[in-house]
Formats: C-alpha cells, sequence, structure tokens
C-alpha cells in the first residue's frame, strides 16, 4: 500500500477524469490520498472530494494565495479544521521565488496557520521555496508538528526540521536528472520519511512534463529507494506508517495497521 500524501486533486486539470484518475491510483495500490488545499474554496472542495472517495483533506492557503487571507477567511479555515475529514493545516508556508503575494502577507498566513496547528493539534503541511532563512525561523518557532512538503529548500530548513523531529516529503522532483540533494534523501530518518506526488504537478520520470497523478507516487517511492539503498517495499510500507503516524488513522479507514 502506498499513500500520496499530498495531491492537488480538486484542480481543474482533473476536472474531466477524476474518477478515473482515482481509480488508476487504486488499481497501482495507491489507496489513500491526501487532498490538499491551497485556499478557502479549495478547502471546501478537497472536503468534500475526501467524503466522496474516502480519503482525507487539508486546510489551508497556500503563500502565492496569501493576499487572501483576512479574518474572514482564518474563521473558515479554523472552522473547516473541525471536519472529520481534515487531517493537516495548510498548504502554507513562504515561496519568494514566486513572490505571487507580498512577503509580510505570507509571514502573516503562514504564522496564523502554525498556530492553528499548535491549537488544534494538526501537522502543518509547509510550502518553502527560496526563503530558508525565513521559513527556517518561523519553524523554530513553533511547537506544531510539520511536514516540509515537496522538499527542495537547504540544509538550513532541513537541519531546523529534522532537529524538531518534523516529517520531509519527497516529490517527483527526486526523478529528475536536475536533482542533486542525494544527501537530502539519505539524512531523513526513516520514522520521518513521506512520499508524495504534488499533482497534477512537477510529474516525476518518464512522465515528466504531462499531468501528473497520484498513481505515479510509486515511481518516487522507487526513486528514494533506489537513492537510499533500500528495498521499495520497504520505503512503501514505512512511509505508510509514518503517514498514518503524522496525519491520522483516517489514513488506513481507522484501522490499525
Ligand atoms: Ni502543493
Amino acid at each position: 500500500m502506498l499513500v500520496d500524501t499530498h495531491c492537488h486533486l480538486g484542480a481543474g486539470q482533473f476536472d474531466d477524469d477524476r474518477v478515473d484518475v482515482v481509480e488508476r491510483a487504486r488499481a497501482s495500490g495507491v489507496e489513500h490520498v491526501v487532498v490538499v488545499a491551497d485556499s478557502e474554496p479549495a478547502t471546501q472542495l478537497a472536503i468534500a472530494l475526501a467524503d466522496q472517495f474516502d480519503f482525507s483533506a487539508t486546510a489551508g492557503v497556500h503563500p502565492h494565495e496569501a493576499s487572501s487571507w483576512n479574518a474572514e477567511v482564518a474563521a473558515k479555515i479554523e472552522e473547516a479544521l473541525e471536519d472529520p475529514a481534515v487531517v493537516a493545516v495548510g498548504e502554507t508556508g513562504l515561496d519568494y521565488h514566486y513572490d505571487h503575494s507580498p512577503r509580510d502577507r505570507q509571514r502573516a498566513a503562514f504564522a496564523a496557520q502554525l498556530e492553528f496547528g499548535e491549537k488544534c493539534d494538526l501537522p502543518v503541511v509547509v510550502h518553502a521555496r527560496s526563503a530558508d532563512e525565513d521559513v527556517a525561523a518561523m519553524l523554530r518557532d513553533t511547537r506544531s508538528t510539520y511536514i516540509l512538503h515537496s522538499f527542495s529548500s537547504g540544509p538550513l530548513v532541513l537541519d531546523t526540521a529534522l532537529a524538531a523531529g518534523a516529517y520531509v516529503s519527497f516529490s517527483g522532483m527526486v526523478t529528475f536528472n536536475s536533482w542533486k540533494d542525494v544527501d537530502a534523501v539519505r539524512a531523513v530518518p526513516l520514522d520521518r520519511l513521506l512520499i508524495e506526488t504534488d499533482a497534477p504537478y512537477l510529474a516525476p520520470t518518464p512522465h515528466r512534463g504531462r499531468r501528473n497523478e497520484p498513481a505515479f507516487v510509486r515511481e518516487v517511492a522507487r526513486k528514494v529507494a533506489e537513492l537510499r539503498g533500500q528495498d521499495p517495499e520497504e520505503i512503501a510500507e514505512r512511509t505508510t506508517q509514518n503517514a498514518v503516524r503524522c496525519f491520522g488513522t483516517r489514513i488506513t479507514g481507522n484501522e490499525p495497521l
């Protein structure tokens, strides 16, 4: 069994064939998907999809959308965090590469969502790009559990996360020829390792350049196993156990592993 711990199943790229995408995932052994939200409307859609497919959802606002963060949105996200389908806050974080929202607005939305994680005792899904110093400083200040999603940061962020016992999730980026950070893939302890697709983005080799989908998380598991010198089956098993420890037993249909 595999878990795709980060998939934007609500994205418009899946509107024409979402049911087929889920069937292909299940047929290839991907039995659970964490449907990740990036805005308040996407949070409501993620919850609806989690209910429809017996998956789970996150509730939160992406740094790209941080300009939309206000008291009303915050209240709606906090209410969504009470939904039984919701297993994490996010995705949130800082993205100084695209700067789609002003950096002060990104930091405010990130800080508020880290507080939600602490308050609701839910893990926080962190998106970090080209903002290592600020991300590390804010993560050092939180008591919340968190996941560095689609890890592509430098050693400062990685070391901060590992020191805090946080989870680190790798995406299809590790299958690209341009991926140079083998050390990071090897540095994460086996009980803190997660895998994801970040679909519809970042399709792994040999699907690169096309739409990504949750079935392809198998390619990520295979490459992570290769880089770590471990058996792909062991990586599948351990990352699934980690997903249950991190997100809760909804991942396995409330059955113990
Ligand atoms: Ni994402």
